[in-house]
């Protein structure tokens, strides 16, 4: 039994306001709850009922039972990673939606292209089928679709959980959720390969600050630690995983399969011109220029710089996670293709790994509709 779930519940959840996370998963899970049968209060995520819950996990589709793990020093990992991409998060397909993504197909193809690492944000708060924090194994056989895809490509894949923006508006759920999610993902992928890598939490901000953040990064590597001693985890530091943050990250100290990430958008009035997420300033911005001037690229070179100098500090790899330009309001490609290539290189130069966000869409490196790649933007992520 894992004491350090029960730990993370009784730290967490017993503080947490059980209405809003009933509200979640009630709002998310509407069709398995209704009326009497729905459970009322958290704390009855009893020990109990949390071995009832491992019993569950191993009637899930055991892909990897077989399958060894080999460890990998977090070092060699990140060698190894190269020259990665996004895709997942928003993508009807996890639900049965219309979505023009197969995953045979377009994995197979982002290798062909170059592609070696394969980054999948998942929204798996929304596929928790009750308060004890079950995933749907429906939803985890859709993971196990994209690992496996990735896997036979010969791609690392990175298992990142990106319900961000619900962490923020409700942190007490979330402190409930992110363990759970955890417990079952680790649990199943326990056997598979060193290639699946887990990132514990895409972009924590707001009310996760460093001091949160922090506490919380102890008991979530210590779910993972109790089936997964060796795998390589991905960790960043708050306000968005900000390079600016590194400094106040505190990674368990004695565990050496951790690789550090963070995210890079500067100047974010370039990169996010037009982005109606990004606040009121950015959504009415129009054409902004990069062209790679002396001050620009000092700007980056130094960003990277302290990113690197954190790196060697703390004896962490470094991978970079996210980072892109969102086309929609720039159409300026030439500009877009320079930035792209001018951070690709900068993470090259020190040895980070790299993921674009993101494989389609608006700051898509392939244009599904069109059905091919973005030649100035692919040429521009190209090792
Ligand atoms: C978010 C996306 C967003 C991107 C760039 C990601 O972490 O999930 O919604 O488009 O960052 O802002």
């Amino acid at each position: 039994m894992t004491y350090a779930l029960i730990n993370h519940v009784l730290r967490y959840g017993l503080a947490a306001g059980a209405a809003a996370v009933l509200a979640l998963s009630a709002q998310s899970a509407s069709a398995q709850f209704k009326g009497a049968d729905y459970p009322t209060d958290v704390k009855n995520s009893t020990g109990a009922e949390l071995d009832n819950l491992q019993d569950r996990i191993k009637g899930y589709n055991d892909l990897f039972k077989d399958a060894k793990f080999e460890e990998i020093s977090p070092e060699d990992q990140v060698a190894r990673m190269g020259a990665g991409i996004n895709w997942g998060a928003y993508d009807p397909w996890w639900e049965g939606g219309k979505s023009s993504f197969n995953p045979n197909k377009d994995i197979a193809r982002m290798k062909a292209a170059g592609f070696t690492t394969l980054r999948v944000p998942l929204m798996a708060f929304k596929h928790i089928v009750d308060t004890k924090g079950n995933l749907d194994p429906k939803y985890l056989d859709k993971i196990d679709t994209v690992v496996q895809a990735a896997i036979k490509n010969n791609m690392i894949v990175i298992l990142d959980e990106h319900d961000f923006d619900t962490c923020e508006k409700d942190t007490d759920a979330c402190a409930i959720l992110l363990p759970n999610i955890w417990y079952d993902l680790s649990e199943h992928y326990k056997n598979a390969p060193s290639n699946v890598i887990f990132e514990l939490l895409n972009e924590p901000h707001g009310k996760i600050d460093d001091q949160v953040w922090n506490d919380w990064l102890a008991g979530l590597v210590g779910i993972v630690r109790e089936t997964n001693p060796k795998r390589n985890i991905v960790i960043g530091p708050v306000q968005w995983n900000s390079i600016d943050q590194l400094d106040k990250l505190k990674l368990p100290a004695a565990d050496h399969h951790i690789i550090a990430t963070f995210h890079y958008y500067l100047p974010m009035e370039f990169t996010h011109q037009g982005a109606d997420w990004a606040g009121d300033a950015l959504k009415s911005l129009r054409g902004v220029r990069w062209t790679g001037t002396p001050e620009q690229l000092a700007k980056l070179n130094g960003d990277f710089d302290k990113a690197a100098a954190w790196g060697k500090a703390n004896n962490r790899p470094i991978f970079l996670g996210e980072y892109g330009t969102y086309g929609k309001f720039n159409d300026n490609m030439a500009d877009r293709a320079a930035w792209t290539h001018a951070v690709s290189k900068a993470a090259d130069g020190r040895g980070f790994a790299r993921a674009y966000w993101y494989y389609d869409g608006d700051f898509g490196a392939y244009d599904s509709v069109k059905g091919q790649w973005v030649q100035p933007i692919l040429d521009a992520l190209k090792k």
